[in-house]
């Protein structure tokens, strides 16, 4: 039997500092700052949340993260080493499908691992495990096409999963599903993560999301970003949602996260940003309970 994969999954989960990270594209007149002076951690075996408003700069920090793009000052490590380009050790879950249209639920699944020759006794226990906990053990026979948007991401979910990298970065993975189908995936998603506590990072625009899902709350400013606050949301698991709606802990986290959100929002809605608008209104006709 081929070891590697019992040796992958035996990968230890890592940890990820970024420092003094500034990132700019172009130059002179045409230079666009979008991060500034950025630093935080994401922590070995913790699911850390990065929350911001849409168009801070989240999903460029995350190239940075993936070691798609380099920063432009500043420096990000993943356990003390440099990132220096892409690598299996970071796993990077877009908004975008990602499953073959061409191949089944399961075929999809065990993708990564047949791709480097690992398929072993335990990657094929560990497939069978997350198909079972993603809920697709009757669809594994069928192509993406036949499935639900909610089904594809939880196919995706374990498509990830198996890999057992030793950071997943996730940008907006549940963005434009519908309410109910969202809230299915959040819990979906944090029972695979307190099953197995490998370092995530999740980034989003939805609080509400953000506090069921986190351990601790990156809360990030307007472009240039950079870490506005750090909460930590210490609140048991498992998690289920009618808890949270419940948790005064929940609420008061809250409630912090969207004043400082809020704040950010109404400085670049004075910069006349449409985002910043549409938050503000939002923000306006949310009710919180007290
Ligand atoms: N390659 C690039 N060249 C110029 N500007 C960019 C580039 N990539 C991103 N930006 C700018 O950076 C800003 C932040 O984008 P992004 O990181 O996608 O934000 P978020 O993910 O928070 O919504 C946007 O204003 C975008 O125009
Ligand atoms: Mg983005």
């Amino acid at each position: 039997m081929d070891e590697s994969g019992v040796v992958r999954q035996k990968i230890e989960a890592g940890e990820i500092a970024v420092e003094n990270v500034d990132k700019s594209y172009g130059s002179h007149h045409f230079r666009k700052e979008v991060v500034r002076n950025c630093s935080f951690k994401i922590e070995r075996a913790k699911l850390t949340v990065m929350i911001g408003p849409s168009g801070c700069g989240k999903s460029t920090l995350i190239r940075l993260l993936a070691g798609f793009e380099k920063p432009s000052a500043g420096a990000i490590t993943l356990d003390g080493h440099p990132i220096a380009g892409p690598d299996r050790d970071r796993l990077v879950l877009f908004q975008e499908s990602a499953l073959f249209p061409w191949m089944t639920t399961y075929d999809n699944i065990l993708y990564g691992p047949r791709a480097r020759g690992e398929v072993t006794k335990e990657t094929l226990e560990l497939a069978e495990f997350l198909l079972a906990k993603v809920g697709l053990k009757e669809f594994r026979k069928k192509y993406p096409t036949q499935l639900s948007g909610g089904m594809q991401r939880r196919a995706e979910l374990a498509r990830a999963m198996i890999n057992n990298p030793r950071v997943m970065i996730l940008d907006e993975p549940f963005r434009g599903l519908d309410a109910m189908t969202k809230e299915l995936m959040w819990e979906y998603y944090s029972a695979l993560y307190e099953e197995n506590r490998r370092t995530n990072f999740f980034v989003t625009t939805d609080i509400d999301e953000a506090i069921f899902l986190a351990d601790r709350l990156l809360i990030m400013s307007n472009i240039p970003t950079q870490v506005r606050a750090t909460l930590e949301v210490d609140i048991p698991r498992p998690r289920k949602l009618a808890d949270i709606v419940e948790n005064d802990r929940a609420n008061e986290i809250k409630m912090q996260a969207l004043s400082i959100l809020h704040e950010e929002a109404m400085k670049s809605f004075s910069r006349g940003s449409k985002a910043a608008a549409d938050f503000v209104e939002a923000y306006s006709k949310r009710s919180v309970k007290t």
